[in-house]
C-alpha cells in the first residue's frame, strides 16, 4: 500500500483497481450489477463540459433520464451528449436546480479506472490531492494549523468544504450527497493523523433546496466535539469557538491579515466588523501604536478579548468594542476621531444576486464613514464576502469616486479620492475552478484615502 506523506499525517492511498486501464466509462457502467442511469444532455450543451470543464449540470441543460428504476439523489449517473454517449459521470439531484455535480470526465476515468463511478475510491483519490495541494503550499507549518483543507469545487468535491483548526475537522455540507456519503468524508478526514475530532456543520438552508429533510440534521450529526479549541495562524494564537461564525474561524483572510501585520508599525488601526480580532492582532503584532476593534457580537469580542490575553498583547494598546459598525463610525466621526489605518469586513450583505442592488447602497455607506474616518494619505482595507458583488465586479466601482451622474461612489460621497494599492482574495488554500466562477466571493482591496 502507497502512503502519502503530509507533515505529520498519513492517508492512505488508493488501492489498485482490477479494471483494465483503458475501459471506457459505458464498460465500467456495464459492469457494475446495478447498472448505471444516463442524464442525457440537450443538443449542443455538451462542450459546456467536455471543453469548458464546468463541473455543474444545471437541470436546464438535461433532455431526458434514461433508467429504471429512476435514479434518486445522491446516486451515481453517466452525463451523455444527444447521441447517449457517455462524457462524464457525476452525482445526480432529482430536485435541485444543479442536477448533476461531475465527479470526473470520460478522459479522467479512462485514464485512471480506479475511482470511476465508485465515489468511495474517489473521495479518498480527492482529499489525498487536497492534502498534497496544501503540503505544496507549505501548510500547515509551524505558525499556521487553521487552514481550509477542501474548497468544495476548487478541490473538485463540490458541496464539501472542510477547515481544519488544530485537532478538529470541521464539515461543511452544501449538497445532498455529502450527507449521503457522510460515513466516507468521514473516515478519510479521521484518517489524518493530526485530527482527533469532526464536527459537521451542514448549511441548512442550501441543504433543503437540494431537497433534503433538515430538521433532525442536529441528532443526524451529534458531537463529541470540544466546544471550543486554540489554533495558531501565522504565529499568532486564537480561542475559536466551534459554534462560532462560519466554520468557526475565518481561515480565508490568512494572508491579507498578514499582510496588515506588515504595515502596522507606529500606525494607529480601526478593525471594523473583528470578529475575534484576526486583523487586530495581527496589527498589534506588526506594531500599531493603538488598535480598535468593533462587533456586535458579544460572543465574539469576548473571544477577541480573550485572544489578547493569549498573546501577551499589552492590553493598553488594543480594545475591542460590542458595538454596531455604523453607530460606531458615525460616532467617531462625531468627535472628529481618525485613523492610519482601517479595515472594514462586513458580513455577506448581498446573499444573492437579486440582494445585490441594495446591498451596493450598504456597501457605500459603510464605506463613505470608513473613508471619512481615515487619515488623508492613510489606507482602508475594505472587503466583501458576498459572491454576488465580487462577481458583478461592481465592488470597485461601488468605492470609487462617482463615474456617472445618476450612481454616486462611496469617496465621492465621503468627499475623498482613493488609489488602489492592492486587490485580493482569499488565501491560496481556497482555490478556485474558473469553470465555476460562482465559487469567487471573497474581496479584498487595500486603498489610499486622500
Ligand atoms: C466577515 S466577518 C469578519 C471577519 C473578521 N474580519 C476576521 O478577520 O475574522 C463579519 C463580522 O461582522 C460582524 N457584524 C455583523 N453585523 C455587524 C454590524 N452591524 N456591526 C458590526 N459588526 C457586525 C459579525 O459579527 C462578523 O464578526
Amino acid at each position: 500500500m502507497q502512503l502519502l506523506q503530509f507533515p505529520g499525517r498519513l492517508l492512505k492511498s488508493l488501492s489498485v483497481s482490477a479494471l483494465p486501464a483503458t475501459s471506457t466509462l459505458q464498460e465500467i457502467a456495464s459492469s457494475q450489477p446495478k447498472g448505471v442511469a444516463k442524464v442525457v444532455l440537450k443538443n449542443g450543451k455538451r462542450q459546456l463540459f467536455k471543453d469548458n470543464g464546468s463541473p455543474m449540470v444545471y437541470s436546464g441543460s438535461v433532455d431526458r433520464i434514461i433508467g429504471r428504476p429512476p435514479p434518486m439523489t445522491g446516486d451515481v449517473v453517466l452525463v451523455a451528449d444527444g447521441t447517449e454517449k457517455p462524457i462524464a459521470w457525476g452525482l445526480y439531484n432529482s430536485v435541485s436546480m444543479f442536477c448533476v455535480r461531475l465527479m470526473q470526465l470520460e478522459e479522467e476515468a479512462t485514464r485512471d479506472p480506479s475511482c470511476a463511478l465508485n465515489m468511495e475510491k474517489l473521495i479518498e483519490s480527492r482529499i489525498n490531492a487536497a492534502i498534497d495541494l496544501r503540503r505544496r503550499l507549505g501548510i500547515p507549518s509551524a505558525s499556521t494549523n487553521a487552514y481550509r483543507l477542501i474548497n468544495s469545487e476548487g478541490d473538485r468535491l463540490s458541496g464539501l468544504i472542510v477547515d481544519v483548526f488544530g485537532e478538529i475537522g470541521v464539515i461543511a455540507s452544501s449538497a445532498a450527497w455529502v450527507e449521503k456519503y457522510k460515513p466516507e468524508i468521514e473516515a478519510c478526514i479521521s484518517r489524518i493523523d493530526d485530527i482527533n475530532h469532526i464536527k459537521w456543520r451542514p448549511s441548512v438552508e442550501i441543504l433543503k433546496e437540494e431537497g433534503m429533510e433538515t430538521t433532525n440534521l442536529k441528532e443526524m450529526h451529534p458531537s463529541t466535539c470540544p466546544e471550543r479549541t486554540k489554533v495558531l495562524e501565522n504565529g499568532i494564537s486564537y480561542t475559536i469557538s466551534m459554534e462560532g461564525q462560519k466554520t468557526g474561524f475565518y481561515a480565508d483572510q490568512r494572508e491579507n491579515r498578514r499582510f496588515i501585520s506588515t504595515i502596522s508599525n507606529k500606525q494607529k488601526v480601526l478593525d471594523i466588523c473583528c470578529y475575534n480580532g484576526g486583523f487586530s492582532l495581527n496589527a498589534c503584532r506588526g506594531g500599531a501604536v493603538h488598535v480598535t476593534g468593533v462587533d456586535t457580537s458579544l460572543p465574539a469580542v469576548e473571544l477577541a478579548r480573550e485572544n489578547v490575553v493569549l498573546n501577551e498583547l499589552d492590553p493598553e494598546k488594543i480594545t475591542f468594542l460590542r458595538e454596531d459598525a455604523t453607530v460606531f463610525m458615525k460616532g467617531a466621526l462625531s468627535r472628529n476621531e481618525l485613523w492610519d489605518i482601517v479595515i472594514l469586513d462586513p458580513p455577506k450583505l448581498a446573499p444573492r444576486k437579486k440582494n445585490l442592488q441594495s446591498a451596493s447602497g450598504m456597501y457605500r455607506n459603510l464605506n463613505s464613514l470608513a473613508m471619512q474616518l481615515t487619515k488623508r494619505g492613510g489606507l482602508l482595507m475594505t472587503c466583501s464576502c458576498s459572491g454576488a458583488m465580487t462577481q458583478s465586479g461592481t465592488f470597485l466601482r461601488t468605492l470609487q469616486a462617482s463615474e456617472f451622474p445618476w450612481y454616486e461612489g462611496a469617496a465621492s460621497m465621503a468627499g475623498r479620492k482613493i488609489t488602489v494599492i492592492r486587490q485580493a482574495g482569499a488565501a491560496c488554500d481556497h482555490p478556485i475552478d474558473p469553470s465555476y466562477p460562482e465559487g469567487t466571493y471573497l474581496s479584498n482591496i487595500l486603498l489610499r484615502v486622500l
